[in-house]
């Protein structure tokens, strides 16, 4: 893998492959030295230009778990605030010798721009452009759903699937509701497709307001109602935040206001009540508590969303190992005791 920029590009084998290696890793990091030698020698720059808690800090620590040396750069406080551009700053990065820049931004198609204008040889991943993708978000929500799911046999098959391993299974088989504000949400682009990718069935549950235009070329069904949709039984209901800040970044407030939007389409006490009882709760984070998820919900012991984020660490290193020391897709998956 040269880079990682969209979760369209991942294949199904692509998408195991990683999910695998994940696997592998975080075997590692159950040990006493949680360190390995991976990328000893390599420098990995987080290229921040948007605010973040879980994915730049996974991002560093898993890096770090590899032995990368592992550079910081947030936009504010550098010279990006005095106007520099995005080719200037990567000009920058390539002359003090990146190998691997993991980049956010709040334009898409900003990773895509870095990886393909020629101003930089590092292996480039995204995480996180504009309104359009956040791939390893979706990897690690993939990694945490088979894990529960897959793994316990509820679902999930696949060619070369190793049962005394646990390895080379996909999510065929499981449906997931994915909840809220999926117009402004990167999250629910990169899952739909990826989720489907991997053989499950994704069903998209928003009011109308907060659907995208050309939603019905995506590879899912799309409801209005979540309540019908809870009655359908999904295996695991992905809550989004609603995000406040880009609606009034384009001027205008929101319908249903948060009143309204929290009895249509929160995960409350009522709904969490109907829930199938293997079925996991998830969110990306960072949770609005009391508008699109309840406290009990967020808190209940069916909730992964902690876990997510332990599981980002772990898909994080497969993603900078496959990219930086992988040798493409035919690169085979490190055992944890070969790694
Ligand atoms: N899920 C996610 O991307 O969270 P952060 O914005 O905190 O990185």
């Amino acid at each position: 893998m040269r880079h990682l920029l969209d979760a369209r590009d991942l294949t199904r084998a692509d998408a195991v492959q990683v999910l695998d290696t994940a696997a592998e890793m975080a075997a590692t990091q159950s040990r006493e030295i949680k360190k390995l030698p991976t990328l000893r020698g390599r420098t990995v720059v987080n290229l921040f230009f948007e605010d973040s808690t879980r994915t730049r800090i996974s991002f560093e620590t898993a890096a770090k778990r590899l032995s990368a040396d592992v550079i910081n750069f947030s936009a504010k406080g550098s010279s990006v605030s005095k106007g520099e551009s995005l080719k200037d700053t990567a000009l920058t990065l390539q002359a003090m010798g990146a190998d691997g820049i993991v980049i956010r931004h709040h334009a898409s198609g900003a990773p895509h721009l870095l990886a393909h204008a020629g101003w930089v040889d590092a292996a480039v991943v995204n995480a996180g452009d504009g309104t359009h993708q956040h791939p390893t978000q979706a990897l690690l929500d993939a990694f945490t759903i088979r894990r529960h799911l897959a793994d316990r046999g509820v679902a999930g098959s696949g060619e070369g699937f190793d049962a005394r391993r646990g390895v080379g299974k996909d999510l065929a088989g499981l449906k997931v509701a994915i909840v809220g504000d999926v117009l402004h949400s990167r999250v629910a682009r990169s899952n739909v497709q990826l989720l489907t990718t991997l053989g499950a069935e994704v069903t998209l549950v928003a009011p109308p307001t907060l659907v995208p235009v050309g939603v019905g070329t995506w590879p899912c069904t799309v409801s209005y109602d979540l309540d019908a949709t809870l009655a359908e039984r999904p295996d695991a209901v992905m809550m989004l935040r609603v995000q406040r800040e880009r609606m009034s970044a384009a001027g205008g407030g929101y319908f249903p206001s948060p009143l309204e939007y929290s009895r249509l389409y929160g995960l409350d006490q009522r709904r969490l009540a109907t829930l199938a009882e293997h079925a996991v709760i998830m969110h990306p984070g960072p949770m609005n508590r009391g508008l699109e998820i309840s406290a009990q919900a967020a808190d209940a012991a069916r909730s992964v969303v902690v876990e997510q984020v332990s599981n980002g660490v772990a898909v994080r290193m497969a993603v900078l190992y496959l990219t930086l020391a992988g040798s493409g897709t035919a690169a085979p998956v490190p055992t944890s005791k070969e790694l």
